[in-house]
């Protein structure tokens, strides 16, 4: 086990530049949400956080293969027993995939109970002539385009800690007690989908599955164990505010260790992955699994100066490398760093996030991505890695089990025209259910080679 670092503390990012902080108007108001926080239970527990970086050790070495999805931005109003279920659900089914089809365990982990603090490229934007400060997400401010809804108030992240506990505690409900057991994999299969070509093919697969646990039961094994009828699942989101996720940091009662027990994964983004900035301090000292996401932006010095710092001794499962260079420039800038850090000998899990390289503004003004550009990232992602010698160790989704219009393409062909019949998201736009198991079916072959 990796020992603390000397010199850390929770608060010893302060001494470091925080981009992306939102500028809170009071103060006071601020000191006191924090206090209440920091007062308040952790959301996870280290023991879990452990189980999870055992897991991820094993995607390292090709034996477990990471799949992280959900919304880019959680909002509030969606903390809601169908809410969850659904996103839940098609994390669940892309993983029966993945596993089945593709023939490794999967180690499932969402963006939730949470993912609810935004980085933006500016501080501000113009609606209708008018200067207002930007959505940083709904533990900052809110979406509606006044002044006053875009006021940041720090009695979001309070608000926001209470709604990742309720997420957290159904969470724990559906996957422990039975609605996430291999049984249920044909009920999972919803309407929307049975309906549709992915559908069938998914039930197909959900049959199988079916056959292979009666077989067991009737030659005699107990199919009445954890590992057929729980699934683990677990939490992850950008460690963006550092005030909230320092309140979250505790010392573990069994080992006198730090964890950051806001969620079980946390990751630094693009734009707050500076080696010398107060993101990489505070993450450098609590123990969890570490995402950093690395855009075009790299360099391959700056990479290995941030796993040095993150990861000095090289732990198997501490640090994923989330890459998300777009469809058209992976393959410029995916190669020299998979051999660079194969050369250093860093123990690295590498993840895609074919989401964040692929953005762009349709005609009708919406964000959006297409499933095409995803699914290029993607098979570039497989085969770079193959012919590097490295391991492709999992994948990163913007996703949701709603029947949503934010991305182009896919089995029904979403076109520009109808993005606006379902678009939903305040922030990046998401795979729908549909096209989320369609993804996943590709890359279990992917997966399979
Ligand atoms: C995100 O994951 O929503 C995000 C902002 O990603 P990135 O930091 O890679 O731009
Ligand atoms: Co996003």
């Amino acid at each position: 086990m990796t020992a603390q670092k000397t010199g850390w503390t929770k608060s010893s990012w302060k001494n470091y530049t925080a981009l992306q902080q939102p500028n809170w108007p009071n103060q006071e108001l601020y000191e006191q949400a924090i206090g209440s926080i920091s007062n308040l239970p952790p959301l996870v527990f280290a023991g879990e956080i452990r189980t999870l970086k055992d897991m991820l050790a094993k995607a390292v070495d090709g034996e477990a293969f990471l799949l992280q999805g959900g919304s880019c931005s959680e909002d509030f109003a969606n903390c809601t027993a169908p809410g969850v279920r659904e996103t839940l659900k098609v994390i669940l089914q892309m993983a029966v995939v993945l596993s089945y089809a593709g023939g490794k365990p999967v180690i499932k982990v969402g963006r939730i109970a949470g993912q609810y603090a935004k980085p933006r490229s500016s501080d501000t934007e113009m609606v209708d002539g008018l200067e207002i400060s930007s959505y940083r997400g709904d533990m900052v401010n809110s979406p509606e385009p006044t002044v006053t809804a875009r006021i940041p108030d720090p009695d979001r992240m309070l608000k926001g800690y209470y709604l990742a506990a309720a997420t957290l505690n159904i969470l724990r409900a559906y996957t422990r007690g039975g609605f996430g057991a291999l049984h249920r994999v044909n009920a999972w299969n919803t309407e929307f989908v049975k309906t549709s070509p992915m559908g069938r093919s998914y039930e197909r697969l959900a049959k199988q599955i079916d056959q292979a646990l009666h077989f067991m039961k009737v030659i005699g094994f107990e199919t009445d164990h954890p590992l057929i009828n729980q699934a683990s699942f677990f939490t992850s989101h950008e460690a963006l505010l550092l005030g909230y996720e320092e309140a979250l940091t505790r010392q573990d009662s069994t080992t006198g260790l730090w964890y950051d027990c806001s969620a079980h994964m946390l990751w630094i983004g693009e734009r707050t992955r500076q080696v010398d900035g107060a993101h990489v301090e505070f993450l450098s000292g609590v123990l969890n699994p570490i995402g950093v996401k690395i855009g075009p932006s790299r360099e391959i010095d700056d990479v290995k100066r941030l796993v040095e710092k993150l990861n000095p001794e090289n732990e198997a499962g501490r640090i994923t490398l989330i890459t998300r260079f777009g469809a058209s420039k992976i393959e410029k800038y995916l190669p020299s760093l998979l051999r660079e850090m194969k050369r250093e000998g860093y123990k690295i899990v590498w993840s895609c996030d074919p989401m964040h390289g692929n953005t762009y503004t349709a005609d009708s003004s919406h964000k959006t991505r297409n499933f095409n550009d995803i699914l290029q990232e993607i098979q570039c992602f497989f085969d770079i890695n193959w012919a590097e010698g490295t391991v492709p160790g999992g994948i990163h989704f913007e996703l949701t089990g709603d029947n949503v219009t934010e991305c182009v393409g896919g089995g029904r062909n979403i076109l520009d025209q109808q993005l606006k019949q379902n678009y939903q998201t305040n922030c990046d736009p998401r795979l729908n259910a549909e096209q989320s198991l369609e993804i996943a079916f590709q890359v279990a072959e992917m997966i399979r080679r």
